[in-house]
């Protein structure tokens, strides 16, 4: 069952599908470029997705045929001063921190254009599905300036360097055929399926242990910016907390029991 949830937003169309939240950048005019207000609005429902007990995944994804997200919003962009510009940046980057750091699955379905902020909302997600007509690149120093919602940061760690340098210094588009060849993307699907996709991969996550499930996204997300012996003592850390859960013991109980898990969340 679908349930429209978007008369809260101006620039974004949101819809709950059982578990699973569906969020729609919707501004068709500039084929869905986030300006100022938009990013706000996705802070506000991300923030509310996570607190939602009743939400565990998120798909994003961009409204039309055509486009994802074009990128950040070029008409607010060029009438930035040093200030403006910083602060915007680092809008920006807190905005995809709350995606980043959900405890539950946020999945990107790229349905077209994902340029610049669009391309750096996706990385900022915990998984990405591309449609076969999508296209992503961080073209900012076509335009003079630098991705600034983290992409510097996120593209290398997903790439590599070498990958990533090549494709923020030459502005080059990636079709998702090579998106998938350099693990930009997880899966290529048909346009008319991705939505059908995404959602049966955020259920294929939701059937395992919710806690165990924010562990391994806690584990990846703090582990990449660690050295890997720290790495390892943080996921030391988390296998014992997960010992304390009542879900741990029910997993491993259910097995035992040859019985499906029914996990608390607790
Ligand atoms: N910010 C503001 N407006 C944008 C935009 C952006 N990032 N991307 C597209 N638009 C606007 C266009 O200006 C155009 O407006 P208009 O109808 O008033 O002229 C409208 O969206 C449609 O775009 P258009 O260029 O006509 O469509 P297209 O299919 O020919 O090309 C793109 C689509 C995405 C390839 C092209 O618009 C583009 O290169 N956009 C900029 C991408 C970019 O550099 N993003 C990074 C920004 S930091």
């Amino acid at each position: 069952m679908s349930t429209a949830l978007s008369s809260r937003y101006k620039n974004l169309q949101v819809e709950g599908r059982g578990p699973v939240v569906v969020l729609r950048i919707h501004r068709p005019d500039v084929l869905n470029a986030l300006n100022r207000e938009t990013l706000g609005e996705i802070e506000d429902c991300a923030r509310r997705f996570v607190a939602d007990a009743e939400q565990h995944a998120l798909i994003v994804t961009g409204s039309g045929a055509k486009s994802f997200i074009s990128g950040a919003d070029i008409n607010e962009l060029a009438v930035l001063d040093p200030r403006g510009a910083e602060d915007i940046s680092r809008f920006g980057q807190r905005v995809l921190d709350v995606l980043e750091q959900s405890p539950k699955p946020v999945i990107a379905a790229i349905n077209g254009y994902a340029f610049g902020g669009g391309c750096e909302l996706a990385l900022a997600c915990h998984l990405r599905l591309a449609s076969e007509n999508a296209v992503l690149g961080l073209p900012e120093v076509s335009l003079g300036i630098i991705p600034g919602y983290g992409g510097t940061q996120r593209l290398p760690r997903l790439v590599g360097p070498a990958r990533a340098i090549e494709l923020m210094t030459t502005a080059r588009r990636v079709k998702a055929d090579e998106a998938e060849r350099i693990g930009l993307v997880n899966r290529v699907v048909a346009q008319d399926q991705l939505l059908a996709e995404a959602e049966k991969l955020a259920l294929a996550i939701l059937k395992n242990g919710p806690l165990a499930v924010a562990a391994v996204l806690e584990a990846v997300n703090r582990g990449m910016q660690l050295p890997l012996a720290d790495g390892l003592r943080f996921e030391s850390g988390l296998f014992g907390i997960l010992a304390a859960s009542e879900d741990m013991h029910e997993g491993l109980k259910a097995f035992l029991e040859k019985r499906p898990a029914q996990y608390q969340r607790r």
